[in-house]
């Protein structure tokens, strides 16, 4: 088992990044270390180049991204935890497998077709090649498991398609260099959508504070957001059939749901009957308990710049290391002369 996943280091991170990427992270880290597996996760500091980015930001955000991961469980002597700006394996290996993507794959891309629009001769080369270097993070450590969003799945089939049309055209059948990787997406990672409007994702672009739970934010400003998330004024139903017409109600029993780790049927067993006037307050006080410690690790470690900086050369290290021999089968089966080594 090689568990593989990439986390982009942009903003503050929220109850949705938890609940819908790191606490899965976590699970898989502790599987794979118990199961004699590896388990990589990464900061994709380079796919921030594929859109406008001030580098300040992208210099503090990583850093408040490492200390998010770690305060949310991730643990530096379990998993290798890095960011790819310090393992130049990944963009060596990515424009190895330039030579192999084809145009057509990368045009089908949803992602790009949403981010560039209409105006697709104003992006940056990066925006069209970023499932590119995303197959080359995943293919580069022979990940196995790839735990990613919905929205990620294409990426990973592509991934998929470079290695097989790779493997087909320069390996032999019995020495494949790359393994295809599987996408991970587990049921149970919640979609945790806005506190405004049920029918978006919880984001941190949404201009409205009001509409995520940060991690960061203190005991009453959780409180305070739950008291005033949208909601109607019918009661809870008894089984989560009867919140098929109320994004906003299951949005929140869901998210209860999720963080006392039980299902939102188990949720309405405990609240149904009772108005949100009862089941806001129990939401805001399971929130504080689960997320309170998550902040108070997050604070201190951000300020540790010198913990932070150790933990990602650490991780870099041994990422490089694990990286090198998939890269040089790449470069041989390519036929690309790199001398012998002294
Ligand atoms: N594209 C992913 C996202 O936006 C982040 C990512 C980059 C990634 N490289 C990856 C995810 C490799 C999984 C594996 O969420």
């Amino acid at each position: 088992m090689i568990v593989v996943s990439g986390i982009q280091p942009t903003g503050k991170p929220h109850l949705g990044n938890y609940l819908g990427a790191i606490r899965n992270y976590v699970k898989l880290q502790d599987e794979a270390h118990a199961n004699g597996g590896q388990c990589l996760i990464f900061l994709a500091d380079l796919h921030a180049l594929s859109m406008p980015h001030d580098p300040a930001d992208l210099h503090a955000s990583t850093l408040e991204m490492v200390a998010t991961l770690v305060a949310c469980g991730l643990d530096p002597a379990k998993c290798v935890l890095f960011n790819q700006a310090q393992v130049p394996q990944h963009a060596e290996l990515q424009w190895l497998l330039t030579g192999t993507a084809r145009m057509g794959w990368l045009n089908r891309m949803t992602q790009w077709k949403d981010k560039a629009g209409k105006n697709r001769e104003g992006q940056s080369v990066a925006l069209f090649t970023y499932p590119v270097l995303q197959a080359a993070d995943v293919l580069i450590y022979q990940a196995t498991h790839v735990p990613v969003g919905e929205d990620q799945k294409q990426h990973l089939e592509l991934a998929r398609d470079i290695a097989q049309k790779f493997n087909n055209d320069f390996a032999n059948e019995d020495a494949p260099v790359f393994t295809l990787p599987e996408p991970y997406i587990p049921e149970e990672a919640a979609r945790i959508m806005s506190l405004r409007d049920g029918s978006r994702k919880m984001s941190k672009s949404e201009p409205s504070d009001m509409s995520r739970i940060n991690l960061t934010d203190d005991a009453d400003t959780m409180a305070q957001k739950i008291k005033k998330a949208k909601t109607d004024p019918e009661p809870l139903p008894s089984e989560v059939a009867g919140l098929a017409e109320r994004p906003e109600a299951l949005n929140l029993v869901s998210i209860y749901a999720a963080l006392a780790e039980t299902t939102p049927d188990a949720v309405l067993a405990e609240f149904g009957g009772e108005g949100f006037g009862k089941f806001k307050p129990a939401m805001a006080d399971l929130c504080v308990a689960k997320l309170g410690p998550i902040r108070d690790r997050f604070v201190e470690l951000k300020e540790d710049r010198e913990a932070l900086d150790a933990i990602l050369a650490r991780g870099a290290l041994q990422a490089r290391e694990l990286a090198t021999p998939t890269l040089d089968s790449a470069y041989q089966a390519l036929g690309l002369v790199r001398g012998r080594p002294a």
